[in-house]
């Protein structure tokens, strides 16, 4: 009989001038971006932890610590790859992956098809096992007041 199981990913990431807003592995065209150690994809990250999560591995930070310099400026489509290698390792195989990239602006609806090939390629998953849904907060808070990009993730394993 399959196991199932499922794994919750979240994160944030500061908003700043001068950084390339990359989402998904796909670089958004914007006057601002997102700060951190790697390249800040909010998105890559929070599935990363969703996989991790969903094979009980740990967390991101445990797997590539922001503290080491090889991952400094890194695409974090290495990271997404090196957790799906874990978990397909361990005999998992990705059924699902839900996903929420919450920020103000810009408007992301019209890169949604072009994160999902890039994640579904990047994981060796079909198309329509990979959703992006976008949010605003309203104007509300860290993220609505246009000073954090936050994600969501959901992944489903089976074994
Ligand atoms: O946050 P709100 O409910 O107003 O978002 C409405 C729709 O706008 C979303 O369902 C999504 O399709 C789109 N959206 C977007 N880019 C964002 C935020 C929302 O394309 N940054
Ligand atoms: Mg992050």
């Amino acid at each position: 009989m399959s196991e199932i199981r499922t794994g919750l990913g979240w994160d944030v990431h500061r908003i700043a001038a001068g950084r390339p807003m990359i989402l998904g592995g796909v670089t958004v065209p914007c006057e601002f971006g997102l700060e951190g150690h790697s390249d800040a994809d909010v998105l890559a990250h929070a599935i990363t932890d969703a996989i991790l999560g969903a094979a009980a591995l740990g967390d991101i930070g445990m797997h590539f610590p922001d503290s080491d310099a090889r991952w400094k400026g890194a695409d974090s489509l290495v990271f997404l790859r090196h957790a799906h290698d874990l978990a397909t390792q361990r005999g998992y195989r990705i059924v699902h992956v839900d996903s929420t990239i919450i920020l103000e602006s810009p408007k992301l609806k019209d890169y949604r098809q072009a994160i999902r090939e890039r994640l579904a390629e990047t994981l060796g998953l079909e198309i329509d096992r990979v959703s992006v849904k976008f949010k605003t907060a309203e104007k509300i808070g860290p993220v609505g007041e246009g000073r954090s990009a936050e994600s969501q993730a959901i992944v489903t394993l089976e074994k």
